[in-house]
């Protein structure tokens, strides 16, 4: 079941780096993450990864067999964090025709909102993308109201009030069962954030979207941007809404050191999209042991980076030696609210496009700018033996 009151108990703010906030006085207010869709080339073999490599367990399907005959969907969760993965049945279905285009990705950010046609009236009347108007979708569970509006290249905001609705998940969705046993412990339980790549000098223009759409306001990183810039070759400013529990990061080529990654993924994604998605998690070193043993395959900051004295100093002390941090190549970011440990997996599917990102916070709200230097070292490792340097 994903209904609220469960949801909420797995989704711990300080988790998230939430913050105290009152959505009653928002113009656009958001109760929290729904979901997350996916069009993949082969929705089964997908949800088998994410249950076997990723710990989810699906909870609810609909198909062919429910009617439904353009796709095969398949829902899965860990706490909080819900993906539905959806493959086309023919040639010309939607998933079919988008992986074509896109190979595996991200056609949908679905949030939770008390009041569809509230909140979608006020995106109208500040400029937003109409996709889809407010609509009900009933089954004899009850009825899910829906809106969509969209957002960078192909990707949509979905907006759900699912507060008269007691089905599995969606309106014509039934039960499964877990496709394998799930772990015993979950190895993350919340989204943190959805980071978007978008084409160079188009970055603004999305953030002053969310600003006027949603009534997000710009997350300030005090970093200079000439380092940031310089080896990650990439700019980026955050958005959030009131309780900062959704955060939206938006990513644009810069020119750096080398060919910038975002390029990489624009070119291969063909056009903007979902570049990663953080999913937090209470014990990082657990989650990425058990997904390592699993098959996930991580970035891998060098060992100087851990030995650097500078590093050492700014840092401090954490929960675990840095030597246990060192083994499984977590990073490590401290700002003035304290800290947070991450680490990024590679890409998830054949094109070199979206990945994940694990992290555990400690108080602290960044992003893990100060990090650039070290993680695109590694990355360009990467991106050089793919010959996209
Ligand atoms: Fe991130």
């Amino acid at each position: 079941m994903v209904d609220t009151a469960n949801r909420s108990a797995d989704t711990d703010p300080g988790l998230v780096g939430a913050v105290e906030h009152d959505i009653r006085e928002d113009a656009f207010p958001i109760k929290g993450w729904d979901h997350v869709k996916y069009y993949v080339g082969n929705a089964r073999q997908a949800a088998h990864y994410y249950s076997t490599a990723f710990g989810m367990t699906l909870f609810a399907y609909r198909g062919p067999e429910q009617g439904y005959r353009e796709h095969a969907e398949y829902a899965l969760k860990s706490g909080g964090v819900v993906f539905v993965l959806a493959g086309g049945t023919t040639a010309d279905s939607a998933a079919s025709e988008h992986y074509a285009r896109h190979g595996d990705g991200v056609i949908e950010v679905a949030l939770e909102v008390p009041d569809v046609d509230k909140n979608y009236a006020h995106a109208i009347k500040q400029g937003a993308i109409a996709v889809e108007e407010p609509h009900d979708l009933t089954d004899e569970h009850g009825t899910i109201r829906r809106a969509v509006i969209g957002t960078y290249g192909e990707t949509r905001n979905v907006l759900i009030d699912r507060s008269k609705y007691t089905g599995p998940f969606l309106p014509g969705f039934v039960a499964a069962d877990p496709m394998v046993a799930p772990p015993e412990k979950r190895f993350f339980q919340a989204i943190d954030h959805i980071v978007g790549n978008v084409e160079l000098g188009r970055m603004r223009e999305w953030v002053e979207y969310y600003e006027r759409v949603m009534g997000f306001t710009n997350i300030v990183e005090f970093v200079e941007d000439a380092i940031a810039t310089e080896y990650s070759a990439l700019m980026s400013k955050v958005v959030a809404n009131g309780t900062r529990k959704i955060k939206f990061p938006i990513n644009e080529p810069a020119v750096g050191k080398k060919k910038s990654q975002i390029d990489e993924y624009l070119e291969f994604y063909g056009g903007p999209g979902v570049q990663h998605i953080a999913l937090a998690t209470s014990d990082i070193l657990a989650a990425v042991d058990a997904m390592r043993a699993r098959g996930v395959e991580f970035l891998e900051a060098p060992d100087a980076y851990y030995e650097d004295p500078e590093m050492r100093e700014r840092i401090g002390t954490v929960r675990v030696p840095i030597e246990e941090l060192q083994k499984r190549r977590v990073l490590v970011d401290r700002d003035e609210d304290g800290y947070m440990l991450q680490i990024f997996t590679k890409p998830q599917q054949d094109r070199p496009t979206m990945f994940y990102e694990i992290i555990e916070r400690h108080g602290s709200l960044s992003f893990g700018k100060g990090n650039f230097k070290a993680l695109f070292e590694a990355l360009e490792k990467e991106q050089a033996k793919r010959g996209n340097l």
